[in-house]
């Protein structure tokens, strides 16, 4: 059994202030959740991770980053390291967001090198792929998927520290989510490249989809049984419809 997993991505937005209501407001609409229920992984920006460490405290939730720089140190200003963001007490990392391949041009090979530091340096990487809507008009969503997930994984030791995601670029930010059964589809090709690769650890890793889940198209998701999970983003922002997802995802 894999253990489902929800994981909000809040991209550029809050403040310490709002990170410190958000918290109050979400420990209080999830205390009747079990810890042992879910994995439950919020990634504010890279400033906040020590503030929302704090409101975190004892609670189910973990802290991952949205990003890390793939050397481990050095001269890239601007730049935060793997070993910076363990340091700070974060556990987990995204890494190859469709947001970083198109609008910071991250390759392939740089969405690899950024899962190792992670790996490394005791991260679990959340490592995302995804077909544009170009790519999806001409039938390319399983090549786009393979080529993006075989470049990485080719790079990695065999491991069940990690978690992958299906982030169609269309439906994310966009109000238009997948197809439940599409991207179960897609997902369950993803765990054949994974078995291919690494083998019967395919049965371990947890696959997220991710692009616009709110809380009334969740549990149709969860309900895929190589879904395991959400990556949620836009949603993720109020801390009562993140609740939600979580509440209805786990009905599934
Ligand atoms: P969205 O974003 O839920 O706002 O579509 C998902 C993501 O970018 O991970």
């Amino acid at each position: 059994m894999r253990k489902k997993v929800f994981a909000a991505n809040w991209k550029m937005n809050m403040t310490a202030s709002e990170t410190k209501s958000y918290f109050r407001r979400f420990l209080n609409e999830t205390e009747d959740i079990p810890a042992s229920a879910c994995d439950v992984i919020i990634c504010p920006p890279a400033i906040l991770i020590p503030q929302a460490i704090t409101q975190a405290d004892d609670s189910f939730v973990a802290i991952g980053a949205q990003n890390i720089h793939w050397e481990e140190e050095g001269a890239y200003t601007g730049e935060i390291s793997a070993r910076m963001v363990r340091d700070s007490g974060a556990e987990y990392c995204i890494c190859g967001h469709s947001e970083r391949r198109q609008i910071f041009e991250e390759s392939s090979e740089m969405v690899t090198h950024k899962a190792i530091q992670a790996l490394e340096n005791k991260l679990t990487p959340i490592l995302c792929v995804g077909e544009t809507l170009f790519q999806r008009d001409n039938e390319e969503t399983l090549e786009v998927i393979s080529e993006q997930l075989l470049a990485s994984l080719a790079g990695i030791d065999e491991t069940e520290d990690i978690i992958l995601a299906y982030e169609p670029v269309w439906a994310i930010g966009t109000g238009v989510s997948a197809e439940p059964r599409d991207a179960q589809e897609a997902i369950a090709y993803m765990r054949k490249i994974v078995r291919e690769q690494w083998g019967d650890l395919a049965d371990e890793i947890r696959i997220l989809y991710g692009g616009s889940i709110k809380p009334s198209n969740v549990e149709a998701f969860m309900a895929c049984p190589d879904i395991d999970g959400v990556l949620v983003g836009g949603a993720s922002l109020d801390a009562r419809d993140f609740a939600e997802i979580i509440q209805s995802g786990l009905k599934a």
